[in-house]
Order: C-alpha cells, then sequence, then structure tokens
C-alpha cells in the first residue's frame, strides 16, 4: 500500500502534507505500535482481567452499552479517534470513517485541521456534516499552535469549518521533539488553553474544550493543570498502542532524530495508568482513553477503570484504508466484543457495569507511577 504518490513541492506547507502521508504509512505497516508487553513494569491492558460470572441473569439480545456523550445519544462508549485530514486521501477517509460511524451511532474526530486554517481549500478533507449528521463530532488543533499565533478565533473557525459539537486541542511536545523541524517552543501553553477556553465558555452556544494527549499519556498533574485552565474534557490517550516518537523517528531522515524515535518509543504512561491518573485528579470529568485499544474488551477494560468512553485509532484507519465495508465489519466486531464483555460479567447496561464490574486482580504497578 502506498499512500505517497505525485511529486510535491517542497514547500513549509507541502512538507507538513508529505509527513502527513508519510505518518499514515508509518501508522498503518504494523512497525509503530510498543504494545503491552513490551513495556516492563508498566501496568499494560491485558493485566486486567475481569471477574466473570457463569450466571449472566440477562438475554444477551438485551444488553445494551448505549450511552451519550456531548448531549447526544451514543450507541456505545466508543469512538474514532482524530487522525487524518489535509491530503487528498485523508479526505476520501475521513468520509468513509465519518459514514460508518454515523451508521454505528458512534462519535468520530478528525486529524489536525491546521492545513485547512492555512490553506483553505483543504477544508474540504475535514468537512463530514453531511454525511454525519447526528453523531458528536469533534474538531482538531495542536495546542502549540496557540503560542505561534492562533488564537480563540482560529480555533472557533476549526470548529466551525466541520460543525463540530466540541474540539480537541492536542498535546503532542513529545511528538514535536522527535520530529525534525517540529514545534518545540511550549512556553505559555497552559495559558492559552485557558484562554481559549474562557472565550469559548462565553460563547452564545458554547462549545466544549477538551485537551488530548497522542499517546504518552496525562498525568494527575496534568488533569489538575487542565482542569483549571477550564477544559471540559479530556482524552489521556496513553502508550500501548501507536508510538508517535516510532513514527517520528521513522520518518526522519537525520540519524540523531531517527535515534530519539527509537530512545523515547515507549515513553510516557499507559492508557490505563493515565486513567487512573486522571481519575485520581478528578472523578468527574468526561474522559476518552485512547492509545492501543484493540478489542471490545480493551474498551471495557477502560471503562471500568473510570473513563467516560475509548477512542481507537490505527486499527480503524487500516480497515478504512482497505475499504467501508472492512471498516464497518471491524467496528461491528468491537461492538459485540463490548457487549460479550457486559454479558460476561452479568451487566446489562452501562450503569450497572460501572457499579459492579470487577478485576480479578490488577498488578500492583510500580508505586512511582500512580500515587491514588
Ligand atoms: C495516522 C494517525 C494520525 C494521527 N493524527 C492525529 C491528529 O492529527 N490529531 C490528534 O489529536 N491525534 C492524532 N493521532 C493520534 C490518535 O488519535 C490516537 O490518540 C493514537 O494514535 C493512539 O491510538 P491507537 O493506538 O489506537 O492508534 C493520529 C494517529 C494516527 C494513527
Amino acid at each position: 500500500m502506498t499512500l505517497l504518490t505525485g511529486q510535491l513541492e517542497r514547500s513549509e506547507k507541502m512538507r507538513r502534507l508529505e509527513d502527513k502521508l508519510a505518518h499514515i504509512e508509518a501508522a498503518l505497516d504494523g512497525r509503530s505500535e510498543v504494545v503491552g508487553g513490551q513495556r516492563w513494569g508498566a501496568l499494560t491492558l491485558e493485566h486486567l482481567r475481569f471477574r466473570p460470572t457463569a450466571l449472566p441473569e440477562c438475554d444477551f439480545v438485551s444488553v445494551d452499552p448505549s450511552s451519550r456523550l456531548l448531549n447526544k445519544p451514543i450507541a456505545a462508549p466508543l469512538m474514532i479517534s482524530p487522525m487524518t485530514g489535509g491530503v487528498e486521501r485523508g479526505g476520501e477517509l475521513n468520509r468513509r470513517m465519518a459514514r460508518v460511524a454515523e451508521y454505528l451511532q458512534i462519535p468520530f474526530g478528525v486529524g489536525s485541521q491546521r492545513v485547512a486554517l492555512e490553506v483553505p481549500s483543504r477544508a474540504s478533507d475535514f468537512k463530514v456534516r453531511d454525511v454525519a449528521p447526528s453523531i458528536p463530532l469533534f474538531a482538531n488543533v495542536g495546542a502549540v499552535q496557540l503560542v505561534k499565533g492562533y488564537g480563540p478565533d482560529d480555533i472557533k473557525r476549526a470548529v466551525d469549518m466541520i460543525e463540530a459539537d466540541a474540539v480537541y486541542l492536542h498535546l503532542n511536545a513529545m511528538q514535536e521533539v522527535v520530529q525534525e523541524g517540529g514545534d518545540t517552543h511550549w512556553t505559555g501553553v497552559l495559558g492559552k488553553i485557558s484562554d481559549v477556553c474562557t472565550a469559548f465558555a462565553q460563547q452564545q452556544k458554547p462549545v466544549p474544550v477538551f485537551a488530548r494527549e497522542v499517546g504518552f499519556g496525562l498525568t494527575a498533574q496534568d488533569t489538575q493543570r487542565l482542569v483549571e485552565a477550564g477544559v471540559s474534557g479530556l482524552d489521556c490517550a496513553g502508550g500501548g498502542g501507536t508510538s508517535w516518537s516510532l513514527i517520528e523517528g521513522r520518518v526522519a531522515s537525520h540519524p540523531q532524530h531517527q535515534r530519539l524515535g527509537q530512545v523515547l518509543a515507549d515513553w510516557g504512561l499507559t492508557t490505563p495508568e493515565s486513567v487512573l491518573e486522571v481519575r485520581s485528579a478528578d472523578k468527574e470529568i468526561c474522559l476518552i482513553a485512547s492509545g492501543g485499544v484493540r478489542t471490545g474488551i480493551d474498551v471495557m477494560r477502560l471503562i471500568a477503570l473510570g473513563a467516560t468512553a475509548a477512542g481507537m485509532a490505527s486499527p480503524v484507519l487500516r480497515a478504512a484504508v482497505e475499504s467501508e465495508e472492512a471498516c464497518l465489519q471491524f467496528l461491528q466486531n468491537v461492538l459485540l466484543e463490548i457487549r460479550a464483555t457486559m454479558f460476561g460479567t452479568g451487566c446489562r447496561d452501562l450503569q450497572d457495569f460501572r457499579k459492579k464490574v470487577q478485576f480479578l486482580s490488577i498488578r500492583q504497578p510500580p508505586h512511582e507511577f500512580i500515587a491514588i
């Protein structure tokens, strides 16, 4: 599978478009993931084993994982995490995934809209409302852009561009540091996020601002600072799946960056560690958990730890690249696995699941990671 086509001019903007295509290719070839077992001493998804029941005392057909997010009904606590747009193939993939998300009634996030904010003709790659009229949609902009001149108005443009229900400001400092020519001036980012939250809260129709990591996790301290800044929600995207240091290292041409990507391959918190960290700081905030979610059992492991919903990125994109049918089939499998997990733990609905579910054991993570 080769997505890189044509001769692109090597201007700054074109470099970013090329990077986006190279990222998609690197993310999908199976060599950019750091799976659980490769993380020594970390709490990973496979450590979480549900206490099953042989007596579910409900009918499988009645098991209902439906919920609500951003004031809209959703069929299950699952979303397609932000990935793409801004390149022709990315636009086509966004529409494919958005159509599937609408059909299944699960939320969807577009990838970074920076290119469309700068090159308006690219906006069409992100506009999916016509094929996804009813589901929660997330806009997406890199938080570091806020210290490079973007303000609340630019974030609002991103929201309006796709008629989003909420906006993700992504926090990808460790990706940028591995990326050749990445944006590494992060002084003042938190204050600028706070400015966006204040401006958005004052809008006639307030749009929730979510902050999200991209695969290195959020700590309890990050959570406190972001909540104080005014965010309405978080995506604690942690390690266990796509590693952005590996991807950036692999697409880098300079050996120093290639090495840095390898050295930082498993930097940060795993996704379950990150959920526990966030919840130790804030019991209520809307929390999406992504990073390494590969099955419906993984989704429910994160819900059991306290996430509001879970997000899946690269496996969905991999299926969408194959075909819309493959994407639909993959997500239908995940939804079935979610319901099977609920049935196998004797829980008819999510409320029941959140109250009753137990793990057989959570292997004690190293105490320096988690201080609840
Ligand atoms: C090809 C690709 C592109 C991505 N682009 C973005 C992006 O533009 N903005 C963002 O917030 N996250 C982005 N992500 C991060 C994902 O949303 C997700 O947090 C991360 O990949 C971990 O999930 P996974 O292990 O299921 O892939 C991207 C992921 C992939 C695989």
